[in-house]
């Protein structure tokens, strides 16, 4: 137990997931160090029954001794931080979009391509919140026929964009039901009892960056670089957990009840299938769980080799904060740690 940790955002909405989960899972660490931006150096934060002092990111020290450093912060951050750390011999596991498709940087869902550990040279990179659970659902089915082509559209919650967002969706829908004027910063529109179908900036193909990032992601870590692709990202005003309207093509038709048995068998994933009791994954029970839920498992009607389902994932633990922490207990196990 001789591990020691550096938390970089440790007072993000991410950053308490972090914390919640080292303490949850014992971690095997002998120390934490927490750290964020000057404006939050000097706060308490309580881990394992002791006050620990959150300190500015001053790369310089923050990394020196740290045999893991997890990054959740910005991606700019992350661009600066993680080759810190790894310069140090500490390992960066880096929870922002800098290094995802790094061909030098392994891109992990320990329950899918934790070999590619392996040959991580300091950093390591989780992916996209919403990514993780759906390679996580497409890597147990791909077992009943390889996968042709996926379009899928996202119902994602606020925490994804940060607290100031989480924050922002409780101002709005309190002055909206006071009939007060409602104000916004987060987002380009209100979140409060809408929708808004951006998640991130447009490129020049009319798709979202996050739309993208989940194609190219997903493609990279199922090794699948001509996967057909086509994703919606939408931002709904749900504080925790993302869900997704999954439409699946197959080289060969797959059975509902064959899907079933092999998501059922996917560590990781959890089925909530049965419609007729109303049960079904909800953003409310995923949220603060570990579980990727998938139900309404059934034949796309308009497509003799195609499946739908529906699943929802908590964005803050399997789509950021776990996953980086599985991929801390995997470099343990393996005994891949830096040699600082
Ligand atoms: P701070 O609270 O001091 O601003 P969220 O996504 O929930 O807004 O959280 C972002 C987290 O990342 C916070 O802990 C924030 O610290 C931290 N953060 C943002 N930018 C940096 C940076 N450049 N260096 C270190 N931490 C940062």
């Amino acid at each position: 137990m001789s591990i020691v940790v550096s938390l970089v955002g440790a007072t993000g909405a991410v950053g308490a997931q972090f914390l919640k989960i080292l303490e949850q899972r014992k971690f095997p660490m002998r120390k934490l160090r927490l750290y964020a931006t000057k404006r939050s150096a000097g706060s308490k934060i309580r881990f394992r029954g002791e006050d620990l002092t959150v300190e500015d990111t001053d790369p310089a020290k923050a990394f020196l001794g740290a045999d893991i450093v997890f990054v959740s912060a910005t991606t700019a951050a992350s661009a600066d931080y993680c080759p810190a750390a790894a310069r140090v011999g500490a390992v960066a596991i880096d929870d922002s979009s800098a290094f995802r498709l790094d061909p030098k940087v392994p891109l992990v869902v320990p329950e899918i391509n934790a070999n590619d550990l392996q040959w991580h040279k300091g950093i390591v990179s989780t992916p996209n919140c919403t990514t993780v659970p759906l390679a996580m659902v497409l890597h147990a089915l791909r077992q009943a026929s390889p996968i042709r082509r996926v379009v899928v559209d996202t119902y994602q919650a606020v925490s994804g964009t940060g607290s100031a967002a989480v924050r922002e969706l409780t101002d709005q829908t309190r002055a909206a039901l006071a009939g007060g004027k409602i104000e916004k910063s987060v987002y380009p529109h209100q979140i409060a009892f809408n929708l808004i179908p951006q998640v991130d900036t447009f490129r020049e193909d009319g798709y979202t960056k996050e739309e993208w990032k989940m194609q190219e992601e997903t493609r990279r870590i199922l090794g699948l670089s001509g996967l057909l692709f086509s994703a919606t990202c939408v931002r709904v005003p749900v504080y925790q957990a993302h869900s997704m309207a999954v439409h699946i093509d197959f080289e060969r038709p797959v059975e509902p009840k064959q899907a079933r048995v092999l998501l059922s068998e996917m560590p990781g994933v959890k089925l909530v299938d049965n419609p007729e009791k109303s049960l079904y994954p909800l953003p409310i029970q995923a949220a603060d769980t570990d579980d990727v839920l998938v139900g309404r498992i059934r034949k796309d009607t308009s497509n003799p080799t195609g499946l739908v389902l529906w699943l929802s994932a908590d964005n803050l633990r399997k789509g950021a904060a776990l996953n980086a922490v599985q991929i801390a207990e995997e470099l343990v196990r393996r005994n891949l740690l830096g040699k600082r």
